[in-house]
């Protein structure tokens, strides 16, 4: 073998004598190092090759595998990689290569090289978008924190799960967006290669979520926008006319529409109806403070995939559930209720009518102690303080035995919306005008409160439960919280999603509060038994329905 043999011949003197071939036969490997970095030899009938001895997947040696030809298969997990370019033909990840010389006396050369981070990062890229795709969570995991390593921004990071799991998503952006949104708040907890905890957490959610979905096309952009886009937005959504409401906002962010001026857009239908149980306010938060993160400019693939969420989101406000709180609701003139408030009473606080209400069986007393929070100058976030104390009171409540009452589709994730509903509509009323959609919005949040005590009412159990708090410091605790929920102590990523989306909302709702309370509801939410499958429970429900019998209200 000469030097002309080899395909990938270093230039003269940049590489490190690593022995003769002499020394390695055909169809052989063996380990070298050159700079300390362990080298993978291999002598094959095409030549000698040279490549990282760790195997990419969990850096196990390549030369404990086999050599078939021009392939190697790691002994640990079966993974097999071609030697003459690397390539991973099973598994999930290509394992590097180096230029190798062969002198005419048959001295081995390898030019090792470590690449410039900068130079890594197109590849990496490549690499972590396959990952995903592939729903690859080991390759996702080792390129993040590549790529964390070289520097990249944790918002770029999660932007190319934004940029794969939005176009996918195939009623709307959902829970995913929610945590992507959350874990990459997270990330300023941890330092260096420990931030890869929350961005892949996020990202795997989006991988498995939205894995092998097709993509949902947008319609192109209205060319010229009627004079009132955000009346026309609202009654287009309305309408439940999709594409002409996706194609209106999109003409809005090309026209250089900015967050502030489309965030009411979005804050008028989420108030329009009870959403999906508060999803609908809860994603709209969630996107813009994405975006706030991830750049406006990114706005074009985020937000139109979030109006079908809206559009076809359950309007909960037009079941018969809520057929009670609306004989209060239309008792209420929301317009004098904006009014008031906007001159608000700050010394304003509950004398107990509101709470009682909240946390009694009466649906039409909650709209109406609520509205007369309102009438008394209540400020919006003062109301929104007793609905978080409310909620916080259910899921301290809750029977857990509930959750495994199969004929009642009711549980722990319904609770939780309670307290991120509420925490969703302040984000929408923060640095706003009050006005009556406002005033409607922060209604349903108390219906929502008074609602999750339905097991309670059913099962006739109202006893809060003996917590004890964990730590007087809010924010660690919160934070503490946070961690946790990312510890994959739950199976589903729905419920993940919750236990992150809680933790979050918590810790800010409790800063507020002053109180551990809402913290300590999350922590016995998140170590409460949960239904994960759904599977069993879906079977109960089959079976009663094609019974005939009804759920409860
Ligand atoms: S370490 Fe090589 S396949 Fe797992």
């Amino acid at each position: 073998m000469s030097a002309t043999t080899q395909q990938n011949v270093p230039p003269d003197g940049t590489g490190t004598v690593v022995g003769h071939l002499d020394d390695l036969a055909v169809a052989a490997m063996k380990m070298v190092k050159v700079d300390g970095h362990r080298i993978c030899l291999v002598r094959t009938s095409e030549g000698v090759f040279a490549l990282d001895q760790a195997c990419p997947h969990e850096g196990y040696g390549l030369t404990t595998g086999e050599l078939d030809g021009n392939l190697v298969t790691c002994a640990w997990h079966n993974w097999k990689f071609r030697v003459t370019d690397g390539v991973c033909v099973l598994g999930e990840e290509n394992v590097r290569t180096y230029p190798v010389a062969v002198d005419g006396d048959g001295t081995l050369s390898v030019a090792f090289s470590q690449p410039d981070p900068s130079e890594l990062r197109p590849q990496l890229l490549t690499s972590l978008r396959h990952g995903i795709e592939k729903d690859y969570v080991g390759q996702v995991s080792r390129d993040i924190v590549r790529l964390l390593r070289a520097d990249t921004n944790p918002g770029e990071l999660i932007w190319e799960a934004v940029a794969y799991g939005a176009p996918r998503a195939e009623f709307g952006w959902g829970h995913a967006i929610a945590s992507l949104t959350d874990c990459l708040s997270m990330v300023d907890h941890y330092d260096n290669d420990d931030r890869a905890l929350p961005i892949v957490q996020a990202i795997a959610g989006v991988a498995e979520v939205e894995r092998d979905r097709p993509v949902q096309a947008l319609p192109t952009p209205v060319v010229s926008m009627p004079p009132d886009g955000r009346g026309e937005f609202r009654r287009l959504v309305e309408a439940e006319q999709l594409a002409p409401a996706q194609s209106l906002l999109r003409g809005a962010l090309h026209t250089g529409a900015t967050a502030e001026q489309l965030r009411p857009w979005f804050t008028d239908v989420v108030s329009d109806h009870l959403l999906s149980y508060g999803h609908g306010a809860i994603y709209v938060q969630k996107a813009f403070e994405l975006l706030d993160r991830i750049g406006w400019e990114r706005a074009d693939t985020v937000l139109p995939h979030l109006v079908p969420r809206l559009v076809y989101g359950t309007r909960e406000d037009k079941l018969p559930y809520m057929t009670l709180f609306h004989r209060g609701l239309r008792q209420l003139d929301l317009n004098g209720l904006a009014e008031a408030v906007s001159d608000p009473n700050e010394g304003w606080a509950d004398d107990g009518r509101l709470s009682s209400a909240l946390l009694g069986g009466d649906r039409t007393e909650a709209a109406l102690a609520t509205g007369a929070a309102f009438a008394g100058g209540a400020p919006i976030d003062s109301v929104l303080d007793v609905v978080v104390s409310a909620v916080t009171e259910r899921m301290l409540r809750y029977d857990p035995a509930g959750e495994f009452d199969f004929h009642d589709d009711f549980g722990w994730l319904d609770i939780t919306h309670g307290l991120t509903y509420a925490h969703a509509a302040r984000w929408h009323a923060t640095d706003r005008p009050v006005t009556p959609d406002l005033i409607r919005l922060v209604l349903w949040t108390a219906f929502l409160a008074n609602w999750t005590g339905r097991h309670e009412w059913h099962s006739g159990v109202g006893q809060r439960a003996e917590v004890e708090s964990r730590s007087s410091d809010l924010l660690a605790y919160g934070r503490s919280l946070q961690h946790e929920a990312l510890l994959d102590g739950t199976t589903a990523f729905i419920v993940h999603a919750h236990a992150v989306k809680m933790s979050v909302a918590a810790t800010d709702e409790a800063i507020r509060l002053g109180s551990s309370l809402p913290l300590d509801a999350t922590a016995r939410f998140m170590a409460a038994p949960k239904l994960e499958r759904f599977v069993a429970a879906t079977v109960t429900r089959s079976i009663d329905f094609l019974s005939g019998r009804v759920q409860r209200d």
